[in-house]
């Protein structure tokens, strides 16, 4: 079977591998890293629930081939806190009652990270938008917003 070299970091960890040329960088994750935390909801393109940060930018992991990621940088939910150590980010989703099930909620804080690190948010309109890439089917887009801004605002 053909394989292609890849090494990239993974939540600051440098990995190297070689691997199936259609490997998709969410199966990957969850199948291979056993990094469950990155969901598979529509697996092309549509929810979000995939969402991860590669060098800071939100991307759809199902959309994401590993061969691609050479020399990157890849940082999932798990790489940005723990549960004895959340990050700022992943607080305020929980201090905003951000979330219903949670399926969502990885790719919604990647997501929000990407906006903080991009700086580009000027209205509520712009922070909408940003966002309007991660569905949450349980609705919760109320809090998810509120923790959103604080996330752009204070992190
Ligand atoms: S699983 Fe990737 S966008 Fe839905
Ligand atoms: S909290 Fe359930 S899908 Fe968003």
């Amino acid at each position: 079977m053909k394989t292609n070299h890849v090494h990239f970091t993974l939540n600051g960890e440098s990995v190297e591998v070689s691997i199936e040329p259609w490997t998709t960088l969410l199966d990957y994750l969850r199948y291979n890293q056993k990094l469950v935390g990155t969901k598979k909801g529509c697996d092309h393109g549509q929810c979000g629930a995939c969402t991860v940060l590669i060098d800071g930018n939100s991307v759809n992991s199902c959309l994401c081939l590993l061969v691609s990621l050479e020399g990157k940088e890849i940082t999932t939910i798990e790489g940005l806190g723990t549960a004895e150590n959340l990050s700022t980010a992943q607080q305020i989703f929980i201090d905003e009652d951000a979330y219903q099930c949670g399926y969502c909620t990885p790719g919604q804080i990647c997501s929000t990270i990407a906006m903080r690190n991009r700086g580009e948010i000027n209205s509520e309109e712009d922070l909408k938008d940003w966002m309007s890439g991660n569905l949450c089917r349980c609705a919760a887009y109320k809090n998810i917003t509120k923790a959103a801004r604080r996330i752009y605002e204070e992190s």
